[in-house]
Formats: structure tokens, sequence, C-alpha cells
């Protein structure tokens, strides 16, 4: 049987991975689609470089355009990284008739709708399962899994690097920059971690899941993000004492036509399930109208695990060539929804306000929650002797942002108010 070929673009983390499992599982995978599957170029920054694997030096190559443009490919693994490079290649790919395999949610969440429309415009299979949650196959259960039944939720813990320093802040009492210096150091997160610790890499992933999970166009710019950056100690633990967990938590609801999406820390009860999800693990909780509560746990990144969810998408891929119905996906964003602003996304919150600790300041406080029309569901006054000022906590029943912002202001103004000192989300 003639094996079919892929052209692999990177061979960094995951690309050593796909080689992994390509080769280590080769029997398997001809077993189960048919033919052998032959890695046979590899695109790399710097062919000199030194592998933890060790390949076929002649396949290495740091010419994107002999892969893409060589005509014995049949399909592109894309596991380079970047977003206007990896773009170009795989656009080139399809109008060559290439199907391709990526693992790049930063390109699938900016540009999935332009490169999914290319492919069916050249009868081609995109497919990117490691772009959200690396080792869980989450994208294929929202497409096929949950295809018979409406989404109303989806609340993922989809960025390791966070859940890994909210955990250790959490369970050891460390404080934010020590941990983060750490998972610098343990390979978690990046030289620059930005883009996890401010919460875009869970937005891009929540933009991929919530466009799978609502079957509507969602894009970047309608999630709203906020990181973990400003999580002090005193939150963690204060939200421990309410029988809360902080966790990093990206949350798109679907109430009939209209959708919301955002990242955000966020007070989630200690028994719901996916507070137990610690560490760099990841985990996906979808709630459907029909089957009710589900959760998806694992491994988000690493070599491995990732590799696990590429060359599953490959599989698929060679499946669809022997029956030949590539580029027959159903369309995936036929609903028309209506998106909530940011002001308009009700939750509980949770405030940790430093006050005057003298006769009147609580009903000065709760006067301001009467006026705004919000509604107090706990107040917490941790005592506090020989002070003259002191901390209330208070939780609020559900109300839409936009009150709570009108709450805030009214405290920038009450002199018995020292300090907003934190105001979150909570779930649950
Ligand atoms: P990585 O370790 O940095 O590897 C990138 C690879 O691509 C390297 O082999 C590099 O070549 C090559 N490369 C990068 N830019 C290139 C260019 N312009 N021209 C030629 N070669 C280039 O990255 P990774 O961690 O494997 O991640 C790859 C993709 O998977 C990213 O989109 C990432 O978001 C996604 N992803 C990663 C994980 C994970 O656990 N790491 C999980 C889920 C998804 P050299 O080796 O010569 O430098
Ligand atoms: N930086 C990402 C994380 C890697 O920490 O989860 C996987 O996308």
């Amino acid at each position: 049987m003639e094996p079919i070929k892929v052209g692999l673009l990177g061979l960094g983390t995951v690309g050593t991975g796909v080689v992994r499992i390509v080769e280590g599982h080769q029997e398997d995978l001809s077993n189960q689609v048919g033919c052998p599957i032959t890695i046979a170029q590899i695109l790399v920054k710097d062919r000199a470089k030194a592998r933890s694997i060790s390949v076929d030096a002649s396949k290495l190559t740091e010419d994107p355009w002999e892969i893409v443009r060589n005509p014995d490919i049949d399909v592109i693994v894309e596991v380079m990284g970047g977003i206007a490079q990896s773009k170009e290649y795989i656009l080139e790919a399809l109008e060559r008739g290439k199907h391709v395999v990526t693992a790049n949610k930063d390109l699938m969440a900016l540009h999935g709708q332009e490169i999914l429309q290319k492919a069916r415009d050249k009868g081609c299979d995109v497919l990117y399962e490691a772009s959200v949650a690396g080792g869980i196959p989450i994208i294929r259960t929202l497409i096929e899994g949950f295809s018979s039944d409406r989404i109303t939720k989806i609340m993922g813990i989809v960025n390791g690097t966070t859940n890994y320093i909210l955990t250790k802040m959490s369970q050891e009492g460390a404080a934010y920059a020590d941990v983060l210096k750490e998972a610098q150091e343990l390979g978690y997160a990046e030289s620059d971690p930005t883009s996890d610790v401010e919460g875009l890499d869970a937005a891009r992933k929540m933009t991929i899941l919530s466009s799978l999970g609502f079957r509507a166009n969602v894009s970047l710019d309608d999630v709203s993000a906020k990181g973990i950056s400003q999580v002090s100690q005193e939150d963690i633990q204060y939200a421990k004492r309410l029988g809360y967990v902080l966790k990093l938590l990206g949350i798109a609801e679907r109430q009939d036509d209209t959708i919301s999406v955002s990242v955000q820390p966020t007070m989630i009860k200690q028994s719901h399930p996916i507070a137990s999800v610690n560490g760099v693990f990841n985990a996906v909780y979808v709630l459907g109208e029909a089957v009710g509560e589900t959760m998806f746990y694992g491994a988000g990144a690493g070599e491995l695990p990732t590799a696990t969810s590429v060359v599953a998408d490959l599989v698929a891929v060679v499946k669809n060539m022997k029956l030949g119905v590539n580029g027959r996906q159903a369309q995936l964003s036929y609903n028309v929804m209506k998106l909530k602003t940011d002001e308009q996304i009700a939750s509980k919150f949770f405030l940790l306000l430093h006050v005057e600790d003298r006769a009147g300041v609580l009903a000065q406080i709760a006067q301001v929650f009467s006026d705004c029309d919000v509604s107090i569901e706990s107040v917490m006054q941790p005592s506090a002797p020989n002070k003259s000022s002191t901390e209330i906590i208070i939780i609020t029943h559900e109300a839409s942002k936009a009150s709570m912002n009108h709450v805030l202001k009214a405290f920038g103004s009450l002199a018995a108010v020292r300090e907003i000192k934190s105001v979150y989300r909570v779930e649950g």
C-alpha cells in the first residue's frame, strides 16, 4: 500500500511528540487507516540545532515552500506556532489540495473562519483538536458528541500555566511573583508569560470552544479577558474561608439566541467538579439542555499529550481520504447569535473592601448596594482589633456588571471606603 506522506512544519515540543507517536505506533496506525503514514519532510528554523530525537537529516529543511509545494505531500501538520507565516503556509497548502492538521490556537482563534472556508472551497480537511486543552479530545466531542444537544454553558480551565500558579498559591500559600518565576523555570510559562497570565491564551481557546459549542461565529474580539496578575494571597485565603476556590475560568453561556463569552479569575464553589482541577491540568465543563452536566479532564499541554491529539486528527484525515470524503465537514457556524456586552453579563460578585471601622459605615455601604439595585447575599467582617480600618467581604446575588460598576463608582466617592481591594465573579 502506498504510504500517506506528511509534511511536518515544526520539530519543537509538539513536533517531536508527533514523530515519536507516528513512528512508535506505526503498526497500530496503519492497521486503522489501511496504509503506512510517513513523515516525509520536516520544517525547522535551524537544521544544525541539537534535537532530543534522532531524525533522518535529509528530511529536515529550512525552506517551507519545499514542503508546502511538494506534490508528493498529502497532509501538512503545522506545529511551528506563530500567526502570519503559519497562515500563509496553510493557505498555500490548501490551495494545492493538501489537508491540514494544526495545533495552533492563536491562528485558529484569529483566522479560523477564513482557513475553514478555504478548506471547504478546496475540498480539504483542516482539523485542530490539539489547539484547545492539548490532550483532551474536546473539539471532536463538541462537534460530534454533542451534535444532538443544545449546549447552554461551557466553563473551561484551559490554561495550564495559570492553573499551576493559582494551585500553588492556594495549596502552599506562595506569592504570585514567586510561583510565576518557578513556572518559568519549570518550562510551564513562557519567558514572556503575558498571554498566559493576562488571559489572552484562554480567550483564544474560548473563542474556539464557544464557536463550536454554540455553532456560531464567535470572534476573539467578542471575548472579554482578564488575567490573574492582580490576584493576591489575601483573595485566595478569603475564597477558601468562604468555601470557594479561585480559578482562571473561561465561561461561555447561551440563553436562547444570546451568548456571552469571558475569561476572568473566578471564585467557584469548592464542591463544583471543576474546582478540584489542579496544577497544569485542564478541564472543560459542558452543560447541555438534554445531557445535563459533563466534564472532560486531562493534560492541556506537553509533548505526548498534545501530539496524541495531532496524530488522532491525522488518522481522521487519512480515513476521510480512504473514503473520499475530505472537505465535507458539516457547516458549524450556522447560528446567528446576539452577543452580550461585557456590562450586560450577569453573575454573583465577591468584593473585598478596606473601610473605616466606625459606626454607620456598614449602613452607608448597604445603602450604595440598595441605590444600585444590587442585592447582597452575605457579608463578613473579620475582627481587626486595634485598627481604625477593617476589611469587609461581600458576596452579592446575581447582578449585571453594569450595576456592579455603578456600585464601585459610588464607593469611589465614599470617604469611608479606603480601598476597593478586589472584585471577582462568583460561580456556583
Ligand atoms: P516549539 O517547541 O517552539 O517548536 C516550534 C518548532 O517550529 C521548532 O522546531 C522551530 O524550529 C520551528 N519553527 C518555528 N518558527 C519557524 C519558522 N518561522 N520557520 C521554520 N521553522 C520554524 O513550539 P511547540 O511548543 O511545539 O508549539 C507548537 C504549536 O503547538 C504552537 O502553535 C502551540 O501553541 C501549539 N501547542 C503547543 C502545546 C505545547 O504543549 N507545547 C500544546 C498545545 C498547542 P527549531 O526547532 O529549529 O527552532
Ligand atoms: N501556554 C499554554 C498553557 C500551553 O499554559 O496552557 C498550551 O496551550
